[in-house]
């Protein structure tokens, strides 16, 4: 098979940065874009670093030419202040990723939306991914993959209390997210990222949505 082109938009964030570094092992792409705002301060013979300015993404155009497309973009309202602000980071952004790219020729897009995703849901925050993805559904991409993983766990630069009192009541209680229950268990970032680099693997057309304890299951090399 012809080795792809991918796209990584949050490659700084937790799932992003695992995943950039499985896409640039990964013998199925032969170049890795990716979109930052910030410097990577990591070299790799098939990495194609981009900083730009996500608010006018088309002004990147040039780098955008690729197969495959990965989104691990996202804030918390604790850092964008408004739900205004965190939309555009958690939603518009990716919304106009897609858009661009599929325009300039890629074929799949994967999102890492949330377990509880819903437009019309009462809480803001999955009304927010619910709706996005409606939108994303839209975009004539050849395959849609939306990965809703639960509470992410793994190592972060930042202090989240939310996530972290989250994390250990997860983690106490970890036997018991066996059978129906496991698309609750929290779920390492790394496990995510393998199982997005997995999806991208798999030969389906279509909008597909991944819940949780099928990222936790994904066999994954
Ligand atoms: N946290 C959870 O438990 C949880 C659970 C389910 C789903 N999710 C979703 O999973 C996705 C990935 O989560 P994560 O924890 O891996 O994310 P993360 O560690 O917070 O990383 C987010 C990425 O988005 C980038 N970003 C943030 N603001 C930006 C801006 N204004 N312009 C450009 N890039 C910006 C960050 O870049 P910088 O490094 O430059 O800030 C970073 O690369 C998110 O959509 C999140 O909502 C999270």
């Amino acid at each position: 098979m012809k080795p792809k082109k991918a796209l990584i938009a949050g490659a700084t964030g937790l799932v992003g940065n695992e995943l950039l570094h499985i896409l640039l092992e990964a013998q199925e792409y032969a170049t890795v874009t990716a979109i930052v705002r910030r410097p990577l301060s990591i070299q790799h013979p098939k990495l194609n670093e981009v900083i730009i300015d996500f608010d006018h993404l088309e002004e990147y155009s040039e780098h955008m030419a690729v197969d495959d497309v990965f989104c691990c973009l996202g804030t918390t309202i604790k850092k964008a202040k408004t739900k205004a602000a965190m939309k555009k980071i958690d939603a518009d952004y990716p919304l106009a990723l897609a858009k661009l790219t599929q325009k300039l020729g890629a074929t799949h897009f994967l999102l890492i939306s949330s377990m509880n995703a819903n437009p019309h849901s009462k809480i803001w925050y999955s009304q927010m991914k619910g709706k996005l993805e409606e939108e994303l559904e839209t975009v004539p991409f050849e395959t849609i993959s939306i990965l809703h993983p639960s509470l992410l766990l793994g190592q972060r630069n930042e202090f989240r209390l939310g996530e972290k009192i989250g994390a250990s009541i997860f983690q106490a209680l970890s036997f018991l997210f066996t059978g129906p229950l496991l698309k609750l268990k929290a779920i390492e970032g790394r496990q995510v990222a393998k199982s997005m680099y997995s999806i991208a693997q798999i030969n389906k057309q279509g909008v597909m949505i991944y819940p949780s304890d099928y990222l936790q299951n994904r066999i994954t090399t």
